[in-house]
């Protein structure tokens, strides 16, 4: 695709999430990766309004180039553009359920969500904890940078969710399947359970590697 594309996709997908309820008010950012830099969606901006003009530009060291002044979670974009170097897009939000697990007493860090759904384990697979830090703070950025080579989903503690992708679209649609599964692991809270076993679990990790 070309930068204009990307950019045109930025905000068609920004706006998909939004009219959905999965991106509101200006939370939540979406970057890009390019041959010589990123495009990242601009601080404080909607996902829902974005213009495709004005999404930031910026060189491989996360130095603005042109557009807007950029989210303030830009490095930790770059830093999962530094430890994954397959991944091509990074999508961050506030979608309701995922934040709701976020604040959850008692999770798992190395992997937040028990395994009820072959989806789950195929687009989220281990969902990674990172401590609670204010946004946009360089230790955020450090902590999830220390998570980001095993895992290219991660939850920020009191805050909300970041996948990563080898595409925009597959970066939107595991963020989505993120958001799904949190739904289901807070609907089906107080109700006995029947989990994917190890064996189920391997088997899908081999019928759909990656
Ligand atoms: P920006 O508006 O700077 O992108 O921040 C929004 C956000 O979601 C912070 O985590």
């Amino acid at each position: 695709m070309t930068e204009n594309q990307l950019r045109e996709q930025m905000a068609e997908l920004g706006k998909s999430l939004y009219d959905r309820g999965l991106a509101h008010g200006s939370a939540g950012n979406v970057s890009v990766r390019l041959p010589d830099g990123y495009l990242l969606t601009p601080t404080n901006s909607c996902l829902g309004r974005l213009d495709p003009a004005r999404i930031s530009r910026l060189d491989g060291n996360g130095k603005l180039l042109s557009g807007d002044a950029p989210s303030k979670e830009a490095f930790l974009h770059l830093n999962m553009y530094q430890e994954r170097k397959t991944s091509a897009a990074v999508v961050h939000l506030h979608s309701l359920h995922a934040v709701a697990v976020s604040c959850l007493d008692g999770l798992d860090a190395q992997n937040v969500f028990p395994p009820i759904t072959a989806y789950a384990i195929m687009q989220v697979g281990q969902l990674a904890l990172v401590p609670y830090y204010a946004p946009g703070d360089m230790a955020l950025a450090e902590a999830v940078r220390k998570v980001a080579g095993k895992h290219h989903a991660v939850l920020l503690a009191n805050h909300g969710p970041v996948v990563a992708g080898t595409s925009l679209t597959s970066a939107v649609y595991a963020i989505e399947e993120l958001e799904q599964t949190a739904r289901l692991v807070l609907l089906l809270q107080g109700h006995p359970t029947r989990m994917l076993t190890p064996e189920q679990i391997a088997d899908l990790n081999r019928r759909f590697p990656g």
